[in-house]
Formats: C-alpha cells, sequence, structure tokens
C-alpha cells in the first residue's frame, strides 16, 4: 500500500487527475471504477475540464459505477447515476454506451447484482477510484461485509444514511444500496482511494494502522497488491509522521 500524502483538497485530486491521465496515455481503452460522493467533486471537475481543452481522451474508456442507492429512480436528485450525469458523463466525451450503472430502480435486484458481476468479469476494471465512509466503509460495504462479498444489497448504517441525507429530507431517503462487493474491488488491477478532510481521520488511522477486519472493510485493501493512499493533511493527522 503506498501513501501520499498532500497538502490539501486541491492537491489530493490533482495527484488522482495524474495517475487517471498516465493510466489512459498507457492504455486509452482503459476500464475504470468510478466512486461518488463530495470527496472525488473536484477531480471530476478537474478532468471536465481537461477533456474540454481536448488534455485527455475518454471516447474509449468503459466505466462501472460503485454503487447506488435502492429502490431509487434515475431522475432522483439523490441517486449515483443523476451525481454521474451531472458532475462528470455530461461534460466528457465519453461514449454512454460504455457507462455502466447500477440500476437502483430494477425490481429483480438480485438479476440487476448477478449482471453487474459478470459485465465486470468480461470487462475486468484497471484502475478503481474510491472514498471511504467515516465509519470505514468502501462503495455501500459497510462494517461487518465479508472480504469475499460479490455485488449485492446492503442495508445502510444509520451513520451512513444521517450522513449521506445531509441535504435531503431524512424520512425519506433510501435505507439500502446496491453496491460491488469487496471482492469485486480487489479485482481492479489498480486502486486509488482519496480522503480528504479531519472527519476521515479515524477511518484513515483505522484502515492503515489498524486490524485487518470485517470492523473497517477499507482495511482488507492492506491485502491488495496495487492500492495508493492519497490523503490530505487533515485525513492524514492521526497517523505517525
Ligand atoms: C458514500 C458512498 C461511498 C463514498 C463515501 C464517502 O456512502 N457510498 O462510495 O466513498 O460515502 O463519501 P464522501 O466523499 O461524501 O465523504
Amino acid at each position: 500500500m503506498k501513501i501520499i500524502k498532500t497538502k490539501n483538497y486541491n492537491e489530493m485530486s490533482e495527484n488522482a487527475v495524474n495517475i487517471l491521465i498516465n493510466e489512459i496515455s498507457k492504455k486509452p481503452d482503459l476500464v475504470l471504477g468510478l466512486p461518488t460522493g463530495k470527496t472525488p467533486r473536484k477531480f471530476y471537475k478537474k478532468l471536465s475540464k481537461l477533456c474540454k481543452k481536448n488534455k485527455v481522451d475518454f471516447s474509449k474508456i468503459k466505466t462501472f459505477n460503485l454503487d447506488e442507492y435502492y429502490p431509487i429512480s434515475k431522475s432522483d436528485k439523490k441517486s449515483f447515476v443523476y451525481y454521474m450525469f451531472k458532475n462528470f458523463f455530461n461534460k466528457i466525451n465519453i461514449n454512454k454506451s460504455n457507462i455502466s450503472l447500477l440500476n437502483g430502480d430494477f425490481k429483480d435486484y438480485k438479476k440487476e447484482c448477478e449482471n453487474y458481476e459478470l459485465k465486470i468479469k468480461k470487462s475486468p476494471i484497471d484502475l478503481q477510484f474510491l472514498g471511504i465512509g467515516i465509519n470505514g466503509h468502501i462503495a455501500f460495504n459497510e462494517p461487518g461485509s465479508d472480504k469475499n462479498s460479490k455485488t449485492r444489497l446492503t442495508n445502510l448504517t444509520k451513520e451512513t444514511i444521517k450522513k449521506n441525507s445531509n441535504l435531503f429530507n431524512r424520512k425519506r431517503f433510501p435505507k439500502k444500496g446496491l453496491t460491488m462487493g469487496i471482492k469485486t474491488i480487489f479485482s481492479a488491477k489498480k486502486i486509488v482511494l482519496l480522503a480528504s478532510g479531519k472527519h476521515k481521520s479515524k477511518a484513515i488511522a483505522s484502515m492503515i494502522n489498524g486490524k485487518i477486519s470485517k470492523g473497517c472493510p477499507a482495511s482488507f485493501l492492506r491485502n491488495h497488491k496495487n492500492t495508493i493512499i492519497i490523503l490530505d493533511k487533515k485525513a492524514a493527522s492521526l497517523l505517525d509522521r
């Protein structure tokens, strides 16, 4: 596990952008795993700007998103599909048929998860970007998730619902999610986890220095052979120098 400590959120995002651009230059048809949340916003913004200036080409790139609320309609502003198109896909030259997202609107969620796994098997993920929850979750793999878990329906913890529903009506907020499993995430050739802010420092410390266990799903990443963690100063504040 390689750890990159940066000054601030901007520099964290810049580092992530540079890693992606370097990988695309080596493999223009890269298969990319993508997160949502506040953390990758600037990363997406910077990439969108560079794409507008023709400095990066997404025309051959395939993407898989990590997770989605369940149940949720595609037009719902809370949905990750809405987030991805608004913040990224509508701003870059990606071929829309190369985009894969878990459908939170599909009744047969088991079939949806099975199909997603099959699709990933056919186009294995080269580079997976990740955020981390304050309780150490990755995607919607909440504490208690098994290291062999695959794409599935999960129950969200109270703290995740509380944090993610910030701008919305908490009572009507989805209590479940569809998520790639830990094993699915692990199948990526390279993983890059981003974290910014003091509120992430505890989760980062237990991911890096704590026990590798279900209690902190992100800690399983220590067993992945090609993982980079990019932190800003505040997220790294509980780590030893
Ligand atoms: C959410 C998502 C995760 C994301 C995490 C952190 O629950 N399911 O994929 O990485 O929370 O979000 P944020 O970047 O907003 O802190």
